[in-house]
């Protein structure tokens, strides 16, 4: 699902025409955390936090809240950015590792709170990297012609999922949703889009568990290698940064925004110094969202749409990088 541009004048492109997000209320800071932990007997700090991540907070869904509580929320907002109502919609992936139920998909339980009815919708699967995958499909299938307008969703409720008795994980993740409205278009926002994968490391970022006979079998909660993650998620950043760059002709200078999967303060500014970026041209969340998974990528791009930050016509790398071990990269003018 790599694509790479075709530069005749009639081809149909896909482009970005509304951006959204949903957070849930109730934030936790650093210092609030480690005195959780503490009563656990767990010893952690805001100084730890703060230096080896960027983290300073995260929100954590109330009880009943679901990914497509929030997804719906960050969908309605990037709608009526893009002056569209769910009518218009002909495609929803949403991408996800935290789903309301083993099965119908979140997308689905979010197009019937939209009121709508016929379009596909389907959950894609891609842990952290759900969000450029999501994009790089509909992408694919707008200018296949299938579709017109899609919502892109990336949606997670990690918190409940994460082992509070694990200091090395549970202070890393967020709660939240980012969404866009792609919609087909005659000139080209988005320029070139790459995905990977490669199976072989699934056991370093995970959450084994599965529902069999009624029970859970497994364990439900997320376990992490941190270092054998960070160093893979250094490596291929950066390969597919410019693999996406030499697929649409441009350079890392051509790059306004850098707007990388909020994970860990130090991978983000090490891509961008690899790609000779200023600090202040990456878009940074991760320090009041934590790492939200497959929602931080369209979480910070509103972030940064609505702050002022990005503008139309400017040039952004979306990177990703997750369990899978799977990443992937989109060029686009927005
Ligand atoms: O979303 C998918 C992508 N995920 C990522 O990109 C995450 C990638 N990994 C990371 O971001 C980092 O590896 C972490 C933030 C997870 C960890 O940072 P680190 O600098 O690699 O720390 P470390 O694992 O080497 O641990 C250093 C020390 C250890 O103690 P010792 O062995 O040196 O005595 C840990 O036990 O820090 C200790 N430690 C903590 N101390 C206080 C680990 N977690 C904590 C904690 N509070 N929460």
């Amino acid at each position: 699902m790599n694509s790479q541009p075709d530069r005749t004048p009639s081809q149909r492109h896909s482009r970005i025409t509304g951006t959204g997000s949903m957070l849930p209320h109730r934030r936790v800071s650093n210092h609030e955390l480690a005195a959780q932990l503490a009563e656990r007997g767990l010893e952690t700090s805001d100084e730890w936090i703060v230096e080896r991540t960027g983290i300073r907070a995260r929100r954590f869904a109330d009880p009943g809240v679901n990914a497509s509580d929030l997804g719906v929320g960050a969908a309605r907002h990037a709608l009526e950015a893009a002056g569209r109502s769910p009518e218009d919609v002909d495609l929803i992936i949403v991408a996800t590792s935290t789903p309301d139920m083993v099965f119908p998909s979140t997308a689905t339980i979010i197009q019937r709170k939209l009121g709508i009815q016929g379009c596909p919708a389907f959950d894609l699967q891609a842990v952290c990297s759900g969000f450029v995958y999501g994009l790089s499909v509909a992408d694919a299938m707008i200018r296949s012609g299938s579709v017109s307008c899609a919502l892109v969703i990336g949606s997670e409720v990690f918190s409940r999922i994460l082992d509070f008795n694990d200091r090395t994980t549970c202070v890393l993740f967020g709660d939240g949703a980012g969404a866009v409205v792609l919609e087909a278009s005659a000139t080209a926002g988005i320029l070139s889009t790459r995905l990977h994968a490669d199976g072989q490391h699934t056991e370093i970022l995970c959450t084994p568990g599965t529902v069999s006979g009624g029970q859970v079998l497994g364990d439900p909660l997320l376990k992490m290698d941190g270092q054998a993650v960070f160093k893979l998620a250094v490596r291929v950043l950066d390969e597919v940064a410019r693999e996406v760059l030499e697929d649409a002709g441009r350079t890392p200078a051509d790059i306004d925004w850098l707007i990388p999967h909020q994970a860990n303060i130090r991978i983000m500014q090490g891509t961008a110094k690899k790609l000779k970026l200023p600090p202040d041209r990456v878009v940074v969340t991760v320090d009041e969202h934590g790492n939200t998974s497959a929602a931080s990528i369209p979480l910070a791009l509103d972030h940064a749409v609505r702050s002022g930050q990005v503008r139309h016509g400017e040039t952004l790398l979306l990177e990703g990088v997750g369990g899978g071990f799977t990443w992937g990269a989109v060029l686009l003018d927005f």
